[in-house]
């Protein structure tokens, strides 16, 4: 398996403050996802949670300033609400986002409008044909949507981003970094966040250089 560089995301980032517009949005949205969350009259959408968007947006702005990704191409495992993407978007990068539940789309396409940010959503499913066999654990909660692969209808692959972000089931981190080892081109970047204050950054293999 090719290897992963850990990137320590320095402390001082959490405290780096956010632009008032971020704020904004990432309260607006925690407000559609909570009545989201709330309706009873249709099926819970169970796999949805929300990251933690301003310490996301903190530590994209530390990666883009510190220019450690090998170029703009972004990538969104799971947009739900794509809020993420907007973020992303607002730090100039060229942002995709990928998400199997339709309903989902629909409103991740919701926040890609209000917001009025370029970023471009797929419904499908974000992991490549025939990358499950990578799972040691065939119940893994990203393993079981029936829809097919996104990067046919996106036109690129894995390897044509220079960053990709995740918020993983809990247990799912390894298989989506085994994921990300695999297809991603050298150089790229890895960002999951996998709970309360924990954003874990990974680079694979050496620095690469991508459009
Ligand atoms: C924990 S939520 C995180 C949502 C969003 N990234 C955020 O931070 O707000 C994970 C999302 O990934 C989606 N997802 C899980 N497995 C997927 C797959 N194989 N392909 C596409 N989307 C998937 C789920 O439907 C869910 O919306």
């Amino acid at each position: 398996m090719t290897h992963l560089t850990p990137i320590d995301i320095p402390a001082w980032v959490m405290d780096q403050p956010l632009p008032g517009e971020v704020r904004l949005w990432v309260n607006a949205a925690r407000e559609r996802i909570q009545a989201f969350q709330d309706r009873w009259d249709r099926p819970q959408i169970e796999q949805f949670v929300a990251s933690d968007y301003e310490l996301v947006y903190q530590t994209l702005a530390w990666i883009e300033q510190s220019q450690l990704a090998p170029g703009r191409r972004f990538l969104e495992w799971g947009c739900g609400f794509a809020v993420v993407c907007c973020l992303a978007a607002k730090l100039d990068f060229d942002v995709f986002g990928i998400e199997a539940e339709a309903v989902l789309i629909e409103e991740g396409r919701r926040t890609v409008t209000e917001l009025q940010q370029p970023v471009e959503l797929f419904e499908g499913n974000f992991l490549p044909p025939d990358s499950e066999w990578l799972a040691d654990d065939p119940t893994l909660p990203s393993l079981g949507h029936p829809v097919p692969s996104a990067y046919g209808e996106i036109g690129m692959e894995i390897d044509d981003f220079a960053i990709v972000f995740a918020y993983p089931w809990p247990g799912e981190e390894d298989f989506l970094a085994d994921v990300f080892a695999r297809y991603a081109a050298p150089g790229a970047l890895l960002l999951q966040f996998c709970g309360p204050y924990d954003l874990r950054l990974w680079r694979k293999g050496g620095r690469g250089a991508l459009a």
